[in-house]
């Protein structure tokens, strides 16, 4: 068939194969290129088909030679209807990884639930015996929680009081005031449930109360701080407490790998055009002005670039950089870079519906987030019919 973007909001409902194909190769190509240090051997990926997931993916597959095991939830497609953008890139990541003799296989369900978990442990005792890295990379709006089975909503609000700001409709462009009213009742407690670290402590005793995990084995979480502009929104609001929560995760979890002298550490990654940061209120308009600024200055990274800096100057690096006063990775560092964010402040205070084409990147935000549905990318006929029946060997 032939397929098209058709955009519902901040979501696209459609997903093109080739597209996404073409994305997952450049990503390849792009870590082949670099020269990464001898990594990690077999890699449990949880949340790995879109975003840093896939990047993480793909760098340990191509850069290290890992074998891999992804999680993920992406629905399949059905004939006249397409899969999601994620199922799409794991079939393309599966082809390249065939075809270069690199050990693939993935899981398609809930990764908050037993019986996933299950199904990846016995995967990996079959097939693999133990994993030494467990990249843990879930962006999701409900979790189910596997005992008490209650449904989880997270909510993107601030705390204890109202916040106003600009923001952009990243389809029109036309810039906005947008007034968000703060979280009540059990948003923030809902938010830490999904976004917390609560599932990747469960994740990994599942793991090592099963002998799936290897001497010295790592684990790396994503977290997020930006500028003092989203503080309300983002770091100070629902979102905040929860990665608050990941982040003292990891020192638990560091606790119990101890036996096997394992470490679970959280990376804070630079804000990307992504299916989730996409719904975050001021964010996109954010992005917008960062894009720029970091294209001027030669020090813009994608998901990928940004994953291969993580196993090159952090994880698998010989002279590690070294971790900030909390113990987290900062590869967010050039974002949050003085001069950059001195630019972004005085941008901020005049950015208009008339002056975004100007003084920001909107172009590169929306051409970011089609490619993310495998739209607009370059060297793809889009005229030529597509097979939207594609499947993960
Ligand atoms: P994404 O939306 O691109 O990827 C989310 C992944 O989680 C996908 O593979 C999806 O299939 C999987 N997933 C969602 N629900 C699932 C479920 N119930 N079971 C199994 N798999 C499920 O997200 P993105 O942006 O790559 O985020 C990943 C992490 O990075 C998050 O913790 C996010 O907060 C963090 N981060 C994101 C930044 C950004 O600007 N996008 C910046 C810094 C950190």
């Amino acid at each position: 068939m032939i397929i098209e973007p058709k955009m519902r909001g901040f979501i696209c409902l459609t997903a093109h194969p080739a597209g996404c194909a073409e994305n997952v190769k450049r990503q390849i190509n792009y870590v082949k290129s670099e020269k990464l240090p001898q990594g990690p051997k077999n890699v449990l990926v949880i949340g790995a088909s879109t975003g840093f997931g896939l990047s993480s993916r793909i760098t340990a597959a191509f850069g290290c030679g890992a074998s891999t095991i992804g999680v993920f939830f992406e629905k399949e497609p059905q004939e006249g209807k397409t899969a999601t953008a994620g199922y799409y890139n794991s079939v393309a990541f599966h082809e390249e990884a065939n075809r270069a003799g690199i050990y693939a296989k993935s899981i398609n369900g809930d990764a908050f639930s037993n019986e996933i978990k299950q199904q990846t442990i016995d995967l990996i005792k079959k097939d693999l015996g133990t994993v030494d890295l467990v990249i843990y990379s879930l962006a999701s709006p409900v979790r189910k929680h596997p005992e008490t089975e209650v449904l989880h909503r997270s909510v993107l609000k601030p705390i204890n009081q109202s916040y106003q700001n600009k923001t952009v409709d990243f389809h029109t462009g036309v810039v906005s005031n947008v007034s968000i009213e703060p979280a009540s009742g059990d948003d923030i407690s809902n938010t830490i449930a999904v976004m917390g670290g609560e599932d990747w402590q469960l994740w990994l005793e599942a793991l090592q109360a099963a002998g799936a995990l290897a001497p010295n084995v790592k684990t790396v979480a994503y977290s997020y701080i930006g500028p003092e502009l989203t503080n309300p929104v983002y770091r100070h609001g629902t979102i905040g407490r929860a990665k608050d929560h990941l982040e003292a995760t990891a020192v638990k979890i560091t606790e119990l790998l101890k036996p096997l002298h394992g470490s679970a550490v959280v990376s804070v990654n630079k804000a990307l055009v992504t299916q989730s940061s996409s719904a975050i209120p001021v964010v996109p308009l954010y992005i917008s002005l960062l894009y720029k600024l970091m294209k001027e200055k030669g020090i813009h990274e994608g998901t990928i670039e940004q994953m291969a800096r993580l196993f090159k100057d952090h994880l698998y690096a010989a002279n590690p950089v070294a971790l900030d006063d909390q113990g987290r990775i900062r590869i967010d560092d050039w974002e949050l870079r003085p001069d950059v964010q001195a630019e972004i402040a005085e941008l901020w205070k005049g950015v208009t519906t008339e002056t975004i084409a100007q003084i920001g990147d909107l172009q590169g935000y929306k051409e970011d987030f089609l490619n993310l549905f495998g739209f607009n990318v370059p060297g793809v006929d889009y005229t030529v019919e597509v097979d939207e029946m594609a499947v993960i060997k």
